[in-house]
């Protein structure tokens, strides 16, 4: 039984070796004679946990035809053919070993490790323009091949940084840990009271942004802002019969995408928010105290000031993303 398995094997690595050889002529020289131990097995003395992560992973599956498995294994992406780390006992920058965290091999060699399978993705078509790329930021820096995958986690991010959210919701690894360990500006937003939920594992970075790059300004996925927004918020899209030209535009004018000291993610609370434009004469622009109420002033009287109070000009203003009611109920977006 063991003999038959023993041999069944030694076919297996034959064929493999056949295919290898096709693929790739000129490294195929370098590979280990078939029937010899392979990569993974002499690896393996040494780096048992590595091995077995590697295994565990998309990467290490044998049926993936395209995948390292079957173009060399440990190989793939660490090179040294020639087996020369391992016989020399191992150890850093031994042989001829490609070590991700050497920060003797250039950024872009290791990228181009990566790429050589990758380049055909279509989610990494943009990487080359990419903010992260310009910015010596390598794949590796997000992604940990030999992480070990907890519940629900991805084995491929990075998780340097600890949560930052006061409770935890989910035992799940959250993508904003691996972002914000660079991104600290970004992560300080993310505690404000008003905020997307990201620290809740609701929304991830990569639902707005391509962290392998895009066209677009800041890497946000979509072409404009107003249609990320609206891929979400759809009701805010229109077309009204009304419509508020600056939600037409751009819904950063009054709101910020991560996090905000005011309500509904607000950049300034009403009134503000709404004078920075309308400072035309009666109750738009005026200026506002405590009291005054809805009359114009003078003359004053003591009610609170509506337009202070709770959500300011949006007390009255209800519908300011765009209204469909019939006359000037809508046309001033009162409801
Ligand atoms: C005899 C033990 C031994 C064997 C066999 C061995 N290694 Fe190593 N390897 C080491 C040691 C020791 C280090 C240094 C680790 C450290 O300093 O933390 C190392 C370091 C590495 C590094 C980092 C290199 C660098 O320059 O930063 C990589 C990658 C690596 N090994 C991959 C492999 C692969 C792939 C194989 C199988 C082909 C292998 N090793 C076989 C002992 C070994
Ligand atoms: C798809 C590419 C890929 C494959 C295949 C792969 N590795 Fe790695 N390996 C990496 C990357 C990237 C890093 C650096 C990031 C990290 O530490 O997770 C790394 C890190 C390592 C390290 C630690 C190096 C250090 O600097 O301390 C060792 C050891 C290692 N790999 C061994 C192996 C062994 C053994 C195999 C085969 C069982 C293997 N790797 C397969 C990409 C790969
Ligand atoms: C020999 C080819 C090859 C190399 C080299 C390679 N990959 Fe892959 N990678 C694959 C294949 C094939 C898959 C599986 C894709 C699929 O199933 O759609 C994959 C999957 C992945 C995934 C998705 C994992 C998941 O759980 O969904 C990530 C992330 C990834 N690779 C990153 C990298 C990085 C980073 C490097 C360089 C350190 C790298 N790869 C090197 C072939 C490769
Ligand atoms: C700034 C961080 C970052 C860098 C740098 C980065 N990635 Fe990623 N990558 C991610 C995130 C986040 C995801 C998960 C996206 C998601 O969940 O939609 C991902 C997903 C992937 C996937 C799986 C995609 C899928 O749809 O299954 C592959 C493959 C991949 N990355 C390869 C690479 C390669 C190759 C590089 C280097 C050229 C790279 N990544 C650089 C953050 C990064
Ligand atoms: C709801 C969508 C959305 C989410 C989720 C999101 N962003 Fe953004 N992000 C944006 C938009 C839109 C901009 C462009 C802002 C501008 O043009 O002023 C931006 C800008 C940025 C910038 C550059 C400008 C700056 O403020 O420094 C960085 C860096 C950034 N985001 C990182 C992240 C990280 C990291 C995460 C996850 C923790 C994340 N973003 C989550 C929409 C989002
Ligand atoms: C290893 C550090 C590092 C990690 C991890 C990282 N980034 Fe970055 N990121 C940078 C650097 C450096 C820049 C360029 C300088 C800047 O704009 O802050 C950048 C820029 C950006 C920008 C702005 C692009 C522009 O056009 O200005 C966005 C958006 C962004 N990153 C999103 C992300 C997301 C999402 C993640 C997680 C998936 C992530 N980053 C993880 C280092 C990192
Ligand atoms: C991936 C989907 C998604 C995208 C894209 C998105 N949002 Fe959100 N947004 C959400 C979710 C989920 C909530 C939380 C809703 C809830 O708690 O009921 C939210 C909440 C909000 C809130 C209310 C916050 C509060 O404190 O109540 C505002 C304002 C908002 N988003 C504006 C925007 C803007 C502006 C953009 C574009 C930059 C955007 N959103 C893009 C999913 C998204
Ligand atoms: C002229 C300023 C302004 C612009 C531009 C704007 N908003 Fe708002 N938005 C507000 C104000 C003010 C509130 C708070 C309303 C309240 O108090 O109920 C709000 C609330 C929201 C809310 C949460 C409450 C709700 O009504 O669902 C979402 C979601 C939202 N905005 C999305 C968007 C999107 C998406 C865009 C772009 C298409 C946009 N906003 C453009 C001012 C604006
Ligand atoms: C970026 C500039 C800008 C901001 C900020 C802004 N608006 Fe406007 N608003 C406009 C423009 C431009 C019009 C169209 C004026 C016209 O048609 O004559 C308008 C129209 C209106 C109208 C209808 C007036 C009319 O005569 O048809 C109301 C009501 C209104 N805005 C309320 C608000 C409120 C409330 C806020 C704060 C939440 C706000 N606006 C924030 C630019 C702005
Ligand atoms: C108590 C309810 C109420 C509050 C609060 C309120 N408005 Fe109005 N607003 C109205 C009504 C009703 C109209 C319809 C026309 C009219 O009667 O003047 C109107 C009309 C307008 C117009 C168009 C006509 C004009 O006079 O230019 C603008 C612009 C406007 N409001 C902006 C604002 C802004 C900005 C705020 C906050 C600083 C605000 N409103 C607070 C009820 C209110």
């Amino acid at each position: 039984m063991l003999q038959a398995l023993r041999s069944l094997l030694l076919l297996l690595v034959l064929v493999a070796g056949t295919v290898w050889m096709t693929v790739n002529a000129s490294q195929a020289a370098a590979q280990p004679a078939p029937g010899k131990a392979s990569p993974e097995e002499i690896c393996k003395t040494c780096h048992a946990d590595r091995v077995e992560s590697y295994l565990a992973s998309k990467h290490g599956q044998k049926g993936n035809t395209r995948g390292p498995s079957n173009q060399g294994g440990c190989l793939a992406c660490h090179t040294d053919a020639a087996l020369e780390h391992a016989a020399k006992g191992g150890g850093r920058g031994v042989g001829g070993i490609f070590g991700f965290n050497n920060p003797k091999i250039s950024i872009d060699a290791k990228t181009k490790t990566c790429l050589a399978c990758h380049s055909a993705d279509r989610h990494l078509a943009f990487w080359d323009s990419g903010k992260h790329r310009k910015n010596d930021v390598a794949c590796n820096n997000c992604h940990s091949l030999h992480g070990t995958p907890g519940p629900g986690a991805s084995f491929a991010l990075q998780q340097p940084n600890p949560t930052v959210a006061p409770y935890e919701t989910t035992v799940r690894q959250l993508q904003y840990e691996t972002c914000t360990s660079c991104h600290r500006q970004i992560r300080s937003q993310l505690l404000k009271p008003s905020h997307h939920p990201i620290i809740e594992g609701r929304v991830k970075c990569s639902d707005c942004h391509n962290p392998h790059g895009a066209l677009s300004p800041m890497m946000v996925k979509n072409e404009s802002i107003n249609q990320l927004c609206t891929s979400c918020h759809a009701e805010k899209r229109g077309p009204y019969i009304w419509e508020h030209p600056p939600v037409e535009e751009n819904c950063l004018t009054c709101h910020n995408p991560h996090g905000s000291n005011h309500n509904r993610l607000l950049a300034e609370k009403a009134p503000n928010v709404c004078q920075d434009c309308h400072d035309a004469a009666q109750h738009p622009g005026s200026v506002y105290d405590a009291t005054g109420g809805f009359k114009p002033i003078p003359p004053r009287n003591t009610t609170p000031n509506t337009r202070l109070i709770a959500r300011g000009c949006v007390n009255c203003h209800n519908n300011l993303h765009g209204s469909n009611a019939p006359a000037m109920r809508g046309k001033f977006f009162l409801r």
